[in-house]
């Protein structure tokens, strides 16, 4: 689906965003590992959360909406049903890496599935630790989906230093390592997002620089009652578009101000941008709170190597920023957009090319120059949510407008992204 988008002349009102998707999919796998009934406010109602209910749903877990929260009734440990259908993944890489933790421990074997896209992202990552941790994956010599795990036996204890930084690796050895008495050890060199051990309340130190969590039994989920912050990643492409639309004013209400999300908003601060936040409360041990937003001219910056797997998902929408900054938009260090929804690198390069921009790709990122030079452009979302959010944010900052092809994608993460567009802008 081709959709349209028009110039916009200001950016005003106020917005209450569903669900963050990270802190979604933990509280619905979370759930359904529990004994008895767990409710879950404002969970995310994009399609990748919807893949973990389903296959959580096939698994056992009972699942029903009451006064607009959702109800998981839990399986207990180790309590998940013998199924021998396929558990679809759809687009979800933290679906896939996360419960494929989950399923290393339990009692049966199960197969997993995902559409294309996801069949082709790394799956070594996870099947690496989880094979140490004794589970076995049946599958092709690409280690992609689809897989078959053979739990393992009894499950042991490994200390796991991560070669890359990936919250969802980290997160399956966690969730795995929580069904065995002694502890399991995930060591990073670079901090990633700790939803998992916040939501689970894990023992995590910091030592020479390294961030050690371990988990174990005792930290089996309970049944519980979650509220979900808005989604942080969701409201940086309506935080962009306040911040270059002239005469803007932005509030969004009760979003996730987890410190491991928003580099984001650190690295546009950093850039000039008048961007406050006000009441921080906290849910699950999630921090959470308003944040206001007023147009600014911005200014590029160099992006500091650390910041990177904070701000990761925030890349394709921060180009954009970077687009209408003084000096020159540079990103590196990067090389993990190679293997997210799309390759983000080349979805990013692509796109920005159309515009008559001089674009050099590096292997682990890419500078802009030039001026945008062309109008009229019908940019491509290479089926990738993200990619497609952004370029319809550029779109309706050109004098033109724009058009985004394959737009559907964006139900993956935010299928009310246009309704909420509407109602915000004029
Ligand atoms: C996620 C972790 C990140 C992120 C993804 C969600 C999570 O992926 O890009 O959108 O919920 O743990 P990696 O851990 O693979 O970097």
């Amino acid at each position: 689906m081709k959709k349209e988008f028009k110039k916009v002349k200001s950016v005003n009102g106020e917005l209450d965003l569903a669900g963050d998707k990270s802190i979604s999919h933990r509280a619905v796998i979370f759930s359904a590992m529990a004994k008895g009934k767990s409710q879950i406010a404002n969970l995310s109602q994009g399609q990748d959360v919807i893949s973990t209910m389903v296959i959580m749903h096939k698994l056992g877990a009972s699942i029903y909406t009451k006064d607009r929260k959702v109800i998981i009734g839990g399986c207990g440990f180790k309590g998940f049903k013998n199924i021998k259908t396929d558990l679809d993944c759809g687009n979800s890489g933290t679906s896939a890496r996360l419960i494929s933790g989950l399923l290393s421990a339990q009692k049966h074997s199960y197969t997993l599935i995902g559409d294309e896209s996801l069949s082709n992202r790394p799956m070594k990552r996870v099947i690496d630790p989880l094979t140490k941790m004794g589970a076995e994956f049946r599958t092709d010599e690409n280690l992609s989906l689809p897989f078959t795990i053979t739990p393992a036996k009894e499950l042991k204890n490994i200390t796991y230093e991560m070669p890359i930084a990936s919250a969802q690796v980290k997160s399956a050895i966690i969730i795995a390592g929580l069904h065995s008495d002694n502890e399991t050890v995930v060591i990073e060199n670079e901090k990633t997002r700790n939803h998992t051990e916040q939501m689970l309340g894990l023992p995590v130190k910091s030592e020479s620089g390294k961030i050690i969590s371990s988990s174990s039994l005792k930290y089996y989920p309970n049944a519980n009652e979650y509220f979900i912050p808005g989604d942080i990643s969701t409201s940086a492409f309506h935080i962009a578009l306040a911040l270059l639309t002239p005469n803007s004013e932005l509030r969004i209400n009760s979003v996730s101000l987890n410190p491991t999300r928003t580099g984001f908003i650190e690295v546009l601060k950093e850039m000039g941008a008048n961007i406050s936040s006000e009441e921080i409360k906290y849910s699950s041990n999630e921090p959470y709170g308003n944040i206001v937003v007023k147009s600014s001219q911005l200014k590029n910056i160099k992006i500091d190597p650390e910041i990177i797997p904070n701000i990761i998902d925030e890349i394709p929408i921060l180009t954009i920023a970077g687009l209408f900054a003084d000096g020159e938009f540079e990103i590196r260090n990067s090389k993990e957009l190679r293997v997210k929804e799309s390759d983000r690198i080349e979805s990013i390069c692509y796109n920005l090319k159309l515009l008559g921009l001089q674009v050099e790709e590096f292997e682990d990122g890419f500078a802009v120059s030039g001026d945008i030079g062309k109008t009229n452009i019908t940019f491509e979302s290479f089926g990738d949510h993200r990619i497609a959010m952004a370029f319809a944010v550029l779109s309706m900052l050109l004098e033109d407008g724009g058009e985004v092809n394959g737009f559907e994608c964006v139900s993956i993460s935010n299928p009310k992204f246009e309704e909420q567009l509407n109602s915000i802008t004029s």
